[in-house]
Order: C-alpha cells, then sequence, then structure tokens
C-alpha cells in the first residue's frame, strides 16, 4: 500500500498511530542532526522528522526538492506548531521511507508566490498544476461545474453531446478548420459554439438541452479569451425572454451558493443596450460602483430619446468642445485633492494610442463649495456650477471631461472610469454585480464591406414591433456616412447577455423559428439564395418541420469560474491554457506536419508565394 493516509488528513486526534504517506518532497530543512521534510499532495502537506538514525540512510539516499517519497512513520505531536496548516499540530516521526522517483531540479519554485515567470510556468504547466493556487482555480472550476449539472439536471435538462467536426459558416470569428483526408480537398470546422445544434434538437422535441461543452474561435486573444475555451451551453423550447432570464438568473444564484456560499438574493438589474451606453459607455458596465457619465453633448441619432443639455457647455467660445461630436463628463468621489502631476499623469494616460484622446479638460469641486478648473477664462463660475451640477458632483470630487468623435469619446470615458476605479480601490474582487443587459441592436455595421452584420449570430430573432421594418426595407446601405439612419441601425434584437463585474459572462437569444424570417435574415446580412442554401440548407430545411418558439444562453465557463475566482484572467483556470499569440508552449504546438501527412491529406504548402 502506497499510503494510509493524504498529506492532508492528520491532526492531533491520531497522535500516537501508524501511518505510511506519499507525496513530493516541498522543503527540506536540516537542523544539526535531524532533518525536517515538507511532503506535499493534492490534499495538503505534512512534515516528516527524520531523526538521528535515518542520518546514515539519508546520506546514501539523499532527497531533493520534487523527489517522490514513501514514508512511514508515528503521527507525533508538534513542539513548535503552525497555526497556518491544517495538520500544524502535527508531524510524523518517520521510522523508514523509499525515494519512488527522483526529480531534476524544477525550474521555479512550487508555491503561491513562486518565482517562475508566466512563460516558464506554462512551458512547465504540469509542474505549475502542482501549486496550491492553481489547483484551487481547477478545484473551484469543478465545483462551477458541479453546481451548474445539478441545477440543469433538477430542471429537466439533458447533456446531449454534439459533434466536434462540422461544417465552416464563419460569422464573427474566423474558424479554425480541420482538413478531410477521405474527402480530399474538403474541409471540416471546429465549432465557434454548437448554435445550430442545439436548435436542431429543439426541432427535434428535446426541449431542455445543456452542455458543457468545448468551443473554437481563431481570434485575436486577451485575457478573457483563449481560442479553446469552455460555455455552458443551453437551449430552450416553448420558451420567451423572460422564461430563460429567470431560469438562468436561478442557475448562477445556485452556483454562488453552492460554490462560493453566498445567498446572492439582490434583485438582478436590468438595463438596456442602449441605457448601457450612455450610462457607462460600453455594453457590459461594472455596476459596483456608480460614476455614471454625463453626456453633455452628443449627436442626436444616436440616442434620439435623451435629452440634450449642450447649452451648458456651448456660447463661450470654447473650440473644443464646439467642435466636438460628443462631450461626456464623469464626476470622481474624493478626487478634488488630486496633485497637479496626478492630473498630469491622467491626461497622459487618455492620450495613449490606445486611448486616443487629444486631451482632457478638468473641473475640481473644493470642498468650500469654490470651484477651479482647467477651463476657467471660457467658463464663468456659475457656468462651471451648472456643469457640476448635471454630473451629480459633490463637494470634493473631481470632473473629468472628454471630448470629441462619439464613439471614441465614449470608448475613452468608459475606460477611464474603469481606469480610476481600479487605482481608486472600487474594482473589489471580493465584490459581485451581476446584471442583465437587454435589447442589443440586431445589426452591427461592417465598415470594410459595407454592409450589415449580425450583432449577436444570424439566429437572433428581432423584436416583434421591429420585424416588419426588416422585411419593408432593404439592405443596401446607399451612403457610408449615414448608415446610423438607415432603418435597420435602430432594428433591436431579442438579445441578453449577462454581466459580472464588468464582464460579458453570458450570451443569448429568442431564436428566429420561421424558414421565412430566417431567410430574410440572411437576405439582410448579404447573404443569397444560393449561399444560404449552401452554408445552412440543413437550418432551413428543419424549419419546414414543425419548428417550435425557442430560445437559449452559453456562459462563458472559464470566464464565469475566473470571475468567481477574483481574477480576471482566465488561463489561470484552464489546466492547459494556450498563451496569447495561441500557442501551447509545453507541447509546442501548432506545429508542422509531415510530409506524409500533407501527401495523405493532398494538401500542397504554399507559404511564401
Ligand atoms: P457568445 O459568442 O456570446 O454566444 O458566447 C457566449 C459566452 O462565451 C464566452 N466567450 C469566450 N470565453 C473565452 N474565450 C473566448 N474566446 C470567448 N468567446 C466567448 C463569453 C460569452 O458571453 N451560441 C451563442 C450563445 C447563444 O446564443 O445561445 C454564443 O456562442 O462569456
Amino acid at each position: 500500500m502506497f499510503r494510509t493516509h493524504t498529506c492532508g488528513e492528520l491532526r492531533i486526534e491520531d497522535k500516537g498511530n501508524k501511518t505510511t504517506l506519499s507525496g513530493w518532497v516541498q522543503t527540506i530543512r536540516k537542523f544539526g542532526s535531524i532533518t525536517f521534510v515538507d511532503l506535499r499532495d493534492r490534499y495538503g502537506m505534512t512534515q516528516l522528522l527524520f531523526s538521528e538514525e535515518l542520518n546514515t540512510i539519508l546520506e546514501q539516499n539523499p532527497l531533493g526538492r520534487e523527489f517522490v517519497i514513501q514514508a512511514t512513520g508515528t503521527v507525533n505531536e508538534r513542539s513548535n506548531k503552525n497555526p497556518q496548516l491544517p495538520t500544524g499540530d502535527i508531524e510524523i516521526l518517520v521510522t523508514e521511507f523509499t525515494i519512488l522517483n527522483k526529480s531534476i531540479t524544477p525550474p521555479f519554485t512550487i508555491q503561491d508566490d513562486t518565482d517562475g515567470g508566466d512563460d516558464l510556468r506554462m512551458k512547465y504547466r504540469f509542474l505549475d498544476l502542482r501549486r496550491q493556487a492553481v489547483r484551487q482555480n481547477l478545484e473551484l472550476r469543478y465545483a462551477v461545474g458541479r453546481a451548474t449539472r445539478n441545477y440543469l439536471h433538477d430542471q429537466q435538462f439533458l447533456d446531449i453531446e454534439t459533434p466536434f467536426l462540422i461544417k465552416s459558416t464563419p460569422e464573427g470569428a474566423r474558424d479554425f478548420v480541420v482538413p478531410s483526408r477521405m474527402n480530399p480537398g474538403q474541409f471540416y470546422a471546429l465549432p465557434q459554439s454548437p448554435q445550430t445544434f442545439k436548435q436542431l434538437l429543439m426541432v427535434s422535441g428535446y426541449d431542455r438541452y445543456y452542455q458543457i461543452v468545448k468551443c473554437f474561435r481563431d481570434e485575436d486573444l486577451r485575457a478573457d479569451r483563449q481560442p479553446e475555451f469552455t460555455q455552458i451551453d443551453c437551449e430552450m423550447a416553448f420558451v420567451e425572454q423572460e422564461d430563460i432570464l429567470n431560469m438562468f438568473e436561478g442557475l448562477i444564484r445556485h452556483i454562488f451558493r453552492e460554490v462560493k456560499k453566498i445567498d446572492y438574493t439582490e434583485k438582478i438589474e436590468r438595463i438596456t443596450w442602449s441605457e448601457a451606453m450612455w450610462q457607462y459607455g460600453n455594453d457590459k458596465p461594472d455596476a459596483r460602483f456608480e460614476m455614471k457619465l454625463c453626456n453633455l453633448k452628443f449627436p442626436a441619432h444616436v440616442f434620439n430619446d435623451k435629452k440634450d443639455i449642450s447649452h451648458l457647455i456651448s456660447n463661450v467660445g470654447f473650440n473644443v468642445f464646439d467642435d466636438a461630436e460628443t462631450v461626456i463628463a464623469i464626476a470622481f468621489p474624493g478626487c478634488a485633492e488630486f496633485t497637479r502631476k496626478q492630473l498630469d499623469e491622467l491626461t497622459e494616460w487618455v492620450k495613449r494610442p490606445q486611448i486616443g484622446m487629444k486631451g482632457m479638460v478638468n473641473i475640481k469641486c473644493n470642498a468650500d463649495g469654490s470651484l477651479k478648473s482647467s477651463v476657467d477664462k471660457f467658463y464663468t463660475e456659475e457656468k462651471l456650477k451648472a456643469i457640476a451640477e448635471a454630473t451629480h458632483a459633490k463637494a470634493g470630487d473631481l470632473i473629468l471631461i472628454l471630448a470629441g468623435n462619439e464613439e471614441k469619446t465614449r470608448k475613452a470615458a468608459s475606460e477611464l472610469r474603469l481606469h480610476l476605479a481600479q487605482q481608486l480601490g472600487f474594482r473589489k474582487p471580493e465584490e459581485f454585480k451581476l446584471l442583465w443587459v437587454l435589447d442589443f441592436p440586431l445589426f452591427e455595421y461592417a465598415e470594410e464591406d459595407n454592409r450589415w452584420v449580425a450583432r449577436h449570430h444570424p439566429f437572433t430573432s428581432p423584436k416583434p414591433s421591429d420585424i416588419q421594418t426588416m422585411i419593408d426595407n432593404n439592405p443596401v446601405i446607399e451612403h457610408a456616412a449615414d448608415y446610423l439612419k438607415h432603418p435597420y441601425a435602430s432594428i433591436k434584437a431579442n438579445a441578453y447577455d449577462m454581466v459580472l463585474n464588468g464582464h460579458e459572462i453570458g450570451g443569448g437569444s429568442i431564436r428566429i423559428y420561421q424558414k421565412e424570417l430566417q431567410q430574410k435574415m440572411f437576405a439582410a446580412l448579404g447573404m443569397d439564395e444560393d449561399e444560404q442554401k449552401h452554408k445552412f440548407g440543413f437550418l432551413l430545411g428543419a424549419f419546414e418541420y414543425g419548428a417550435p418558439p425557442h430560445g437559449g444562453i452559453a456562459f462563458g465557463f472559464d470566464r464565469l469560474c475566473a470571475l468567481l475566482g477574483g481574477s480576471e484572467t482566465i488561463r489561470d483556470f484552464i489546466a492547459f491554457p494556450k498563451n496569447n499569440s495561441g500557442r501551447d508552449i509545453m507541447i509546442d504546438a501548432p506545429s508542422t506536419i509531415d510530409e506524409k501527412q500533407f501527401t495523405e491529406l493532398q494538401i500542397k504548402l504554399n507559404l511564401n508565394e
């Protein structure tokens, strides 16, 4: 028997008992004639004490870091207890031991605050995974998966697998493609999601489907994006948006309860996409804190239902605001005391190419009620007061104002809000704020092709009140510059995202289930009948055989786990992730393949032509 206990198991109650442990050597400390070894396994760490009698054997069989050993001995009360460790009251008085396997010196220390850099840890991921911090992340991931399965099982969902070798129909991200040896010149694609399959399952009558499933997208990577990632993918038939929102609020609350022991009972707020853009400048607001945008000026076609307050800033000869399409202010609480240097640094920050602003105006709302601004020579104190009022600034606040092109300025304001919130300590990882964002636009304008693309995906249904607008109007955009005036720009979708702490953790929609409307949608995206048939003939065909009304959602499983674990980096929650260039540096993939493989596939490489 290799072990009678794990390295995390023994307590003071076991004192005097004989035990055998197996594990990895974490540290070796020599004190005169005795040696202490910390032995680690998945469950914890136990101190081993090698007394003087074992010295000769130890000299003949020296131990090293990460050696795998088996040690037998008696549980002993420690004289020097370690309250940080669950096994910290005891140690094992070793009577015999065996080296089961040796290890060469590991390239970094296997402990929480490791000295290994990112690349090194990824190259030796099998060692990195021994670290407690990473193991805890994987345990949390497992717990989220289990809670998900339990909840969905109780709600009558069936876990049904869908294929990984499917047809390439890129929309949004690029497909990863796989050549077919048996069908020379033809390719499968790896699914970006099981979207059409889950819809087909609804046509087949499996009215509650789920899968915790890998998805593959060849897109640019970020901290919260991997080329292969996992979704909790769900679909339901005979449902409306409200049914889906309720069902999956239930799932998230269940996960919080089971995994984090948090009773998330507060109402999950619902905000429309246009309100999110208006108040936060982006469609995945971090609502853990306020600091909302104050829109001092904006193009009327963007938010045509909003009150124009541009008179507060115009007609004083300040060209920066007069010439700008959009002017946005944010009041930052308690920041009036920022020094000149701090303000200069912030101005430089918004001028960086990633943000792209030309400058920034500030108004300090001093504690004594007076106002001081970088544009004092244009604005009287009275005018500044009116601006401060509009931003809901209080004494002690700092108002920062950005001006420029609508899209860029709104994005910059959103970034500035998050940047300062981070600095001010408002983005607390242990605090959670969920939000639904609803009523997304159905279409998005693709500048390079001067056409409409689906904002979510082409199977998302328009709001019933907008269907006629879609049917009645030609999708062609006559004047690219005026695309926002096209009737399609204002069509809203039956789509929803769930947002946690400023990250989109899930997205879905009520689907189109009538063939004619689906064809109209494809046509709106510029697909003629032949292309529709070639790419989605199977779906259009299925819709002729009694497709029920249906809808669904998919959660980003890795993202959800990372956020629940207090991190924004999903890599830390994936056992074997890729780096930012999409490489697995441990197995060195992607890599070239043999000439023989090319021959079998009848493929010729054409790299430099
Ligand atoms: P969507 O494309 O919004 O919807 O994806 C759903 C969720 O998956 C996560 N996600 C990612 N996570 C890590 N790396 C990526 N590259 C990545 N891309 C997306 C996000 C996102 O909210 N079929 C639809 C769902 C539906 O309509 O039911 C879909 O895939 O958290």
